[in-house]
């Protein structure tokens, strides 16, 4: 008998229920890439065709279809979303020097920086286009805006590199911004194109922005607790990056003077190496911060789930509660 894991039976129901427009959506994704430009497609479908787990646009697709369906504006908008976030992925792959991603060599290892930069830029363009071919200004409203905090959010992000003394406060508002802000209007457009009213849209807002912040949570501690090879991504990227992420952030809290010291120390250093970041999980192990990263996880996770259950009781809504237990469970 095949064994089907729990990670994989909390998307099972979704994917099932969507399936047709899943894969709509996977078509136009991937018929946007088209250019004379050689590098343009190569570079693109290294990224795309990795596959991915593509959430953000199934949340569009499930979001629309949970509402009353009128036309095709929510295969455009999914598609549209995901490439958005391809975009950010391969400008934020740079940004991190990240060597893996999907499981494979990230583009700009094995192009260049300048490649991965400006395809991202096309990528985006791309993205425009197909929500301006919805006519909703609304959604390009929406949309753009996510564009521009997204942006935001890696920016902060970099300026506060290598700071340990970073506050909770500031670090969950990186995570809204680069994360959550592209989760909610994900929701928030695929309710719109079907119609949805101030309050539905307000809630699939709220439930995006909740889900977000919790799938960044959980990352954060994968990055941490996971294993490289599940995750398709280097174990440890954030740390050697500089990165101060929730499990520092609440270690330094609990911390010996000399634990305080050493990751004042490290994190300032030019370049971190294994026994620090070993050093430095034995810290976070002590003051079990992995757990209450992944507990603060959960509230947003729970949050969501909450904001979901005004939606009328149906298959797709009750699968969208499921997808918030998958970016909780997850291991990659
Ligand atoms: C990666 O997002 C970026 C983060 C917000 C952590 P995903 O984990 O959804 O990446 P793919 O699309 O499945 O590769
Ligand atoms: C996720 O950034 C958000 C964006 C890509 C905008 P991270 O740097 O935290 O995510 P991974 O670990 O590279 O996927
Ligand atoms: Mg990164
Ligand atoms: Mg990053």
């Amino acid at each position: 008998m095949v064994k089907i894991s729990k990670e994989d039976l909390s998307l099972h129901n979704l994917k099932k229920l969507i399936k047709k427009e899943f894969n709509e959506t996977d078509k136009l994704i991937k018929n946007q890439i088209n250019s004379d430009v050689n590098r343009i497609p190569k570079l693109s479908k290294h990224i795309i065709d990795l596959g991915g787990k593509r959430l953000r646009p199934m949340l569009t697709i499930s979001c629309a279809k949970m509402l009353k369906i009128r036309n095709k504006n929510h295969i455009k908008l999914a598609a549209a979303v995901e490439l958005l976030h391809t975009a950010t992925l391969l400008h934020d792959d740079v940004v991190d020097e990240s060597i893996y991603r999907r499981g494979e060599k990230t583009s700009h290892t094995l192009w260049d920086n300048k490649s991965s930069i400006l395809v991202g830029d096309f990528l985006l363009g791309k993205a425009f286009q197909l929500m301006v071919k919805t006519n909703s200004i609304e959604c390009l409203n929406i949309l753009s805006k996510a564009a521009a905090i997204i942006a935001e959010g890696e920016v902060l992000q970099l300026v506060e590199t290598n700071n340990v003394s970073i506050k909770e406060i500031n670090y969950i508002k990186i995570i809204e911004s680069k994360t959550a802000a592209l989760f909610s209007s994900a929701c928030e457009v695929g309710g719109i194109v079907s119609g949805a009213n101030k309050s539905q849209r307000k809630n699939l807002f709220n439930f995006g922005k909740n889900l977000g912040t919790a799938f960044q949570l959980k990352d954060d501690a994968l990055d941490y607790d996971g294993s490289s090879n599940k995750m398709g991504k280097n174990n440890g990227d954030d740390f050697y990056d500089g990165k101060v992420t929730l499990p520092i952030i609440l270690a330094m809290k609990n911390a010996s003077k000399k634990e305080k010291d050493f990751l004042k120390k490290t994190f300032n250093k030019k370049v971190r190496n294994k026994t620090d970041l070993e050093i430095a999980k034995k810290i976070i192990r002590d003051k079990d911060t992995i757990n209450q990263t992944l507990k603060l996880a959960n509230r947003y996770g729970e949050k969501a789930k909450y904001i979901m259950r005004d939606f009328e009781n149906n298959p797709i809504r009750n699968a969208l509660i499921d997808l918030v237990d998958f970016s909780l469970i997850r291991n990659h």
